[in-house]
């Protein structure tokens, strides 16, 4: 029989993305879509779905405790992407990060408790969680990787956040019995990024003429995996992952900045006058890269969309053909943030 699924943030990149991949590969799940629409939430995002009776949205914000245990006593499963996500707005203003990270997910946590049994269990909560919990590898020993087991040592305002999240869920589930199972994956790219991430905003910027801004020396590392192969790894988790457990996500695709840049220079017929180099940002993590042998050992899940040039060119040609998705979001309050992020670097 099909499954209910509270979804949270599913009008963002990743959730929107997942919504859509649910009801392609589960055709007789349902959604119900929790989603206050902040800056990067985007109704366009699952406009095809509109008119679709396995999908209901609804507005409102994850630290609403009513409106949360009310859709929470609806769905069989909570699956929780909502998050302010973006670390260099975390350096700009934490206060948001720790409102919605944290004690969203404790009103999520809240509700979700009220249902477990005498022996646990409840309504499964998979909470979508980063590698940036785990805090950053040095560029000389490639030999490193994060595992689970890796503590968590948190740089940046928005990780410290998704670890304080991260912990929550810990503890909801060994104190109350709840059977959440967290998942911590790398950097996504794929269709409906919000063009403050590096490869959408590269991406537009040289479609409208623009530089692209590179922090720093340009060698900072990350493990780049399509949201699609997110997606099926997050179902797999929520299907057959172990209670408490924690599943690392990732790509084996690890990059330089400077390498992704020049890729997409190359895809886009432009040179490399086109790299502004600017200050660093501050703190940043020097590499990520995520060891998945737990999830592909356990669960069966390997990643199968993200192999380089291809799945990067396929990205940038979904941002060539969608030239309306894009203007339209870089316009109002992502000028005001694009000044007072680039203005003056
Ligand atoms: P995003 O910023 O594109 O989307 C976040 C969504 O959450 C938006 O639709 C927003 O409106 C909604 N939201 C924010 N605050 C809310 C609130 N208080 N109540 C209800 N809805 C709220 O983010 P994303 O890149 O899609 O990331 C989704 C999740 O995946 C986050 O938890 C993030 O930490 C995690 N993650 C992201 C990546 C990545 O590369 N983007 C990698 C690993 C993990
Ligand atoms: O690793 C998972 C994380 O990946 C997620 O948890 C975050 O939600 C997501 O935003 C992402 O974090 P990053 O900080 O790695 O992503 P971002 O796209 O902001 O930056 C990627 C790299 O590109 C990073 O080393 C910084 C660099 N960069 C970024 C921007 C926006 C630039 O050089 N110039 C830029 O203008």
């Amino acid at each position: 029989m099909g499954r209910h699924l509270l979804v949270t943030g599913g009008c963002g990149f990743i959730g929107s993305n997942f919504v859509r991949f649910v009801l392609t590969h589960r055709p007789d799940w349902s959604v119900t879509n929790l989603d206050c629409l902040s800056y990067s939430g985007n109704l366009e995002n699952l406009a095809d779905l509109e008119g679709d009776a396995r999908y209901e949205f609804v507005r409102g914000d994850i630290r609403d405790r009513e409106l949360v245990e009310k859709l929470v006593e609806r769905c069989d499963a909570v699956v929780h992407f909502a998050a302010e996500s973006h670390v260099d707005r975390s350096i700009m203003d934490s206060r948001p990060f720790v409102e919605t990270n944290v004690l969203g997910t404790q009103t999520l946590l809240e509700a979700a408790r009220k249902h477990v049994g005498e022996g646990g269990g409840g309504k499964r909560f998979v909470h979508v969680s980063t590698d940036e919990v785990y805090g950053s590898l040095p560029l000389d020993r490639p030999d490193l990787k994060f595992t689970e087991a890796t503590p968590l040592h948190t740089n940046s305002p928005y990780s410290a956040s998704k670890a304080g999240s991260d912990l929550l869920v810990g503890a909801y589930h060994h104190t109350f019995g709840l059977d959440a199972v967290i998942t911590r994956c790398s950097n996504n790219f794929g269709p409906y990024q919000f063009p403050e991430k590096v490869i959408p905003l590269f991406v537009t910027n040289l479609i409208e003429g623009k530089k692209v801004p590179l922090y720093g020396d340009g060698k900072n590392v990350r493990d780049w995996l399509h949201v699609d192969d997110h997606c099926e790894a997050v179902l797999t988790v929520l299907e057959k992952g172990r209670s408490g457990e924690v599943y690392n996500i990732g790509g084996n695709n690890e990059r330089s900045n400077l390498e992704l840049t020049h890729a997409i220079l190359q895809i886009m017929g432009k040179g490399s006058q086109m790299i502004q180099p600017v200050a660093d940002r501050l703190g940043h993590d020097r590499r990520y890269a995520i060891d998945a042998s737990k999830i592909r050992r356990e669960l069966g899940w390997a990643p199968t969309r993200s192999a380089w040039p291809r799945a990067l060119e396929q990205t940038v040609q979904w941002y060539v053909k969608n030239t309306r998705w894009w203007q339209r979001v870089k316009s109002g309050e992502y000028r005001r943030y694009y000044e007072q992020q680039y203005g003056k670097r």
